[in-house]
């Protein structure tokens, strides 16, 4: 291994890394995280559909950290909304009381806030408006050392963003060119489909690298080959990364076949594209794709003749798709062909987030730390769906144990190696990773990044000179 730190432009050259197992394995390391890392990163709080009302509420717990998000007045801009430090300035009592092991504290209607300890009192701009016998200090309280201290707050594609470092770049500059292609789907329309959350033994990194590439699929989910080749491509933006179904067969390389909604394999694509969308949505805990995505596909026997080309069969399948959601209220966005080429198939967004987009669907990944143990994380995955008007399900945060009848077979496929990898990064006998530099540069990235923001620490390295 050479001492040299891999950059951007190594990894646009697919240039060999290798990187320790510290971070997901050190208490010093996620010790580190706690002043390092969170505190000064933006992060998805929740889902703005969550705060219909002024007065809604929530708390976003990440490491030792608590953030309130409230709403304060109508519409969906970042001015809409107050984030605070959940911690009263009196004597550090939590404002709002977190228990372990919880997803969220969260509630409706909320004009103040009135500390548990004493009863200091914090309207929701986080000016105090109560102190019982202020008059024992002397005069010498001022509204700024009263208040709670702020923190940024930005709106990005339907998320509310915080992030706790005051001198932090704004969320656009961060989201940069991977949150500009992403804002093509606009994800702001689509809304929970179902949303689940456990407690998982395994570092957050292990948890989120599980879901970062396409190149475990043919090791992990062997059922879903029959239909499909899972060859991938990756590329990283600067903080975020994509990766894109590749293909080494030319017949199959159109803008339609980075992402999920892509041709089949074999010798009649209208029976395999509708075989791979169908088995994805099925074992994915019917998510990644829609139940009209899946039934036009269906109709591609009957539609199109044997001789029709994957370019013709996705052009078809998308269409009638296209038209059997506007029938029914679902008005898909119109993306150019190359932003729909270059978007991929899913985004891993720095530090903790994937998503796998479509037009009307999303499946998301979050994780965060678990306490103070660097083997345990809160694993979070949800789906997101344009639904007709009216017709939008009513979901909460589910708690579920990572089980197949909870979350799918194929996430319980991936289950089954995230805690044992986590086991096996234990081992004395491990060199380091080799992540594949064509495939997996998400994962690289992540590691890239950490870096920047840990000093350096764990920083992929270039694997030779
Ligand atoms: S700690 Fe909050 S009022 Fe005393
Ligand atoms: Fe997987």
């Amino acid at each position: 291994m050479s001492n040299r730190v891999i950059t951007d432009k190594d990894m646009d050259a697919e240039v060999l890394a290798t990187y320790g197992a510290e971070a997901f394995l050190s208490r010093e390391y996620l010790e580190a995280e706690k002043t390092l890392l969170w505190p000064k990163v933006w992060q998805m709080v929740e889902r703005l559909e969550d705060f219909p009302d002024v007065g809604d509420w929530i708390t976003y717990n990440v490491a030792d950290e608590s953030v309130i998000v409230v709403r304060v007045a109508e519409g969906d801009d970042a001015s809409a909304f107050r984030a605070f430090h959940n911690v009263c300035p009196h004597r550090g009592r939590q404002l709002v009381s977190v228990p372990d092991g919880v997803h969220s504290v969260r509630g409706k209607k909320r004009k103040n806030f009135i500390c548990g300890f004493h009863g200091w009192t914090f309207d929701t701009e986080g000016n105090n408006s109560y102190i019982l016998d202020q008059q024992d200090w002397h005069g010498g309280l001022t509204p700024d050392m009263t208040c709670l201290s702020t923190v940024k707050l930005g709106i990005w594609n339907g998320y509310i963003y915080i992030n706790m470092d005051p001198d932090c770049e704004p969320l656009k500059e961060f989201m940069g060119r991977a949150g500009e292609i992403l804002d093509h789907f606009d994800l702001a329309k689509m809304r929970y489909k179902w949303r689940q959350w456990a407690i998982y033994p395994c570092n957050w990194k292990t948890a989120i690298e599980a879901f970062l590439e396409p190149y475990h699929v043919a090791g992990t989910h062997t059922q879903l080959l029959d239909y499909g080749d899972y060859y991938a491509l990756s590329k990283q933006y600067g903080w975020h990364s994509v990766s894109s179904y590749d293909t080494r067969d030319d017949k199959f390389k159109m803008s339609e076949s980075a992402g999920t909604t892509r041709a089949g394999k074999g010798d009649d694509a209208r029976v395999s594209t509708y075989e791979l969308i169908r088995e994805n949505y099925e074992t994915v805990n019917y998510s990644a794709s829609t139940e009209t995505l899946v039934k036009a596909a269906s109709r591609l026997v009957d539609e199109l003749p044997e001789t029709a080309t994957p370019a013709e069969i996705i052009a078809h399948w998308l269409k009638s798709a296209k038209a059997d959601d506007a029938a029914r209220g679902v008005i898909w966005p119109e993306v150019p062909p190359a932003i729909k080429q270059e978007s991929g198939l899913a985004w891993g967004l720095f530090p903790n987030q994937n998503i796998l987009h479509g037009e009307t669907f999303a499946l998301c990944y979050r994780v965060r730390p678990f306490g103070d143990d660097p083997n345990k994380c809160v694993f979070e995955s949800y789906a997101l769906e344009r639904f007709p008007e009216g017709e939008v399900p009513q979901t909460e945060w589910v708690h579920a144990d990572p089980t197949a009848d909870n979350w799918g077979s194929v996430l319980a496929q991936d289950f089954s190696n995230m805690e044992f990898v986590q086991k096996g990064m234990k081992s004395s006998g491990f060199r380091g990773a080799l992540p594949n530099p064509h495939q997996e540069q998400k994962v690289i990235n992540l590691h890239r990044n950490l870096g920047r923001m840990m000093g350096g620490r764990g920083a992929p390295k270039a694997l030779k000179d």
